[in-house]
């Protein structure tokens, strides 16, 4: 019998996690505390916006293989794998991870633990779970790595780029190279070993995009004073096969609920371990990530000749990247909510994160589409680069604004052309 799967926490990892399992052909059951979200998910409507998430779960759904449940009971009695998926956010006042949700999670679950079973969660809860599960029934603990991207979370949980499993025993291996059978014939890399390698794998991933996202954005700084242009460097350098053209986007910088928290989380790692210093550098990319904002509402005062009172604002974006209605730590809504906390009155549209947006900043006005949002605006500014807002006709554009003046917070319009339109164009690191 191929082991079934429980997946504990379902929100964005774990509902795309959950699905996938299922689309792999196990059989799974998705926990959360959470009841509206569960009934939705029973329902086949996820809470939030992942392309290609809802067929899956539909068809999960429908196969019989998925199903959802508040139960822990139910996770106990059904599992031989339960993957931990609740949420690690920053602890208040710190920069550590706060785990209270695993340790939640931990506590609930262990003590209905009844046979042998493998819990794949973080490394630090090992002792947690041997204190809690009941002797001789068992369950073990693992430590998989997760590395998908929002807004592609189908793709990279069916075609993971490799597999790191954290285990203590070959039982333990057996299962997770069960679990991923599947990609592993196509070729993925499975790579085993203990658990403080496997929590550096995942903290030092994310430190390196982290690093090179802010180092395209140092560069842009370097550009402006310069007067070069960061695009054409970002270009060139890419094309150095030892340097890679991805996260060489230069822009308003990286957000969202992963990337600011655990580069973070791994600065306070490395303090605890007393190896602060090697990651000093971690600090520097954190604060070049938080000067792609400022300078980006810098450029747009700059724009609108020095003040952005009376002035109107039209944002387009405001989850953190497109692809996603994900707005933790996005830097498109801090920059909106900063430019009309300045004065301005910015009016904004996003394809998929219009709910999110309402809910967290209602002081904004919200448009129903791109134009409407740019309408009578004496300043748009693009902060999210969705295709759609890629794709804009600067002629259209120019119809409806009340003044022909553009930001490019994501280095995504081609300048030529929206000046071409007689738009005045700007963006980080280009002179
Ligand atoms: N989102 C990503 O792209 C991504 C990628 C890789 C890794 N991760 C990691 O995955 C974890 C989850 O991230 P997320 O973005 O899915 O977070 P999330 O906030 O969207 O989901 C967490 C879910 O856990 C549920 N939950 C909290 N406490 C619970 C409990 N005690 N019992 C049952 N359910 C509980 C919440 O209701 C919520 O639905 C985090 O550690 C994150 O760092 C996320």
């Amino acid at each position: 019998m191929p082991p079934r799967v429980t997946v504990v926490g379902t929100g964005h990892l774990g509902a795309s996690h959950a699905a996938c399992m299922a689309e792999l052909g196990f059989e799974v059951l998705g926990v959360d505390s959470d009841e509206m979200l569960v009934d939705g998910l029973r329902h086949g409507e996820p809470t939030f916006y992942e392309p290609d998430l809802a067929p899956l779960l539909r068809r999960g759904l429908d196969s019989g293989r998925l199903s959802f449940s508040t139960s822990y009971q139910r996770a106990a009695d059904f599992g031989d794998v339960h993957f931990l998926c609740v949420g690690t956010p920053p602890a208040t006042g710190s920069y550590r991870a706060d785990l209270s949700q695993v340790n939640a999670c931990i506590d609930a679950l262990a003590p209905l633990l009844r046979r042998p079973c493998l819990v794949v969660t973080a490394a630090e809860c090992a002792r947690r779970l041997a204190e809690l599960s009941p002797a001789g029934h068992g369950a073990e603990l693992a430590w998989n790595p997760e590395f998908l991207r929002e807004g592609c979370a189908v793709r990279d949980t069916l075609h993971p780029d490799r597999v790191v499993a954290g285990v203590t025993s070959a039982r333990a291996e057996a299962m997770l190279r069960e679990i991923y059978a599947r990609p592993l014939a196509e070729g993925t890399p499975f790579l085993v070993t203990d658990f403080a390698t496997a929590e550096l794998v995942k903290a030092a991933a994310n430190a390196f995009l982290a690093t090179k996202i802010s180092f395209i954005n140092a560069m842009a700084e370097v550009c402006e004073a310069a007067h070069a242009d960061v695009t054409v460097l970002a270009a060139a350098l890419g094309h150095d096969a030892r340097i890679g053209s991805a996260s060489l986007r230069p822009g308003l910088g990286f957000g969202g609920g992963c990337l600011p928290k655990d580069i973070r989380a791994f600065i306070a790692r490395a303090g605890d371990l007393g190896v602060g210093q090697s990651l000093a550098f971690l600090r520097e990319v954190d604060a070049i990530n938080g000067r792609c904002r400022s300078r980006t509402v810098d450029l747009a005062r700059e724009l609108l000749g020095g003040s952005f009172g009376g002035h109107r604002v039209g944002v387009l974006g405001a989850a953190f990247k497109p692809g996603s209605d994900d707005i933790r730590d996005s830097p498109a809504l801090d920059v909106a909510t900063a430019v009309q906390r300045l004065g301005a009155q910015v009016t904004l549209y996003d394809p998929a994160a219009m709910d999110n947006a309402r809910r967290q900043c209602p002081d904004l006005k919200y448009a129903d589409s791109m134009v409407e949002a740019a309408r009578d605006a004496h300043l748009v500014l693009l902060l999210t680069e969705w295709q759609e807002f890629r794709d804009a006709d600067p002629e259209i554009m120019a119809k409806v604004v009340a003044q022909r003046a553009v930001v490019d917070g994501r280095n995504a319009l081609d300048p030529a052309r929206w000046r071409a339109a007689g738009w005045r164009y700007r963006a980080l690191g280009r002179g």
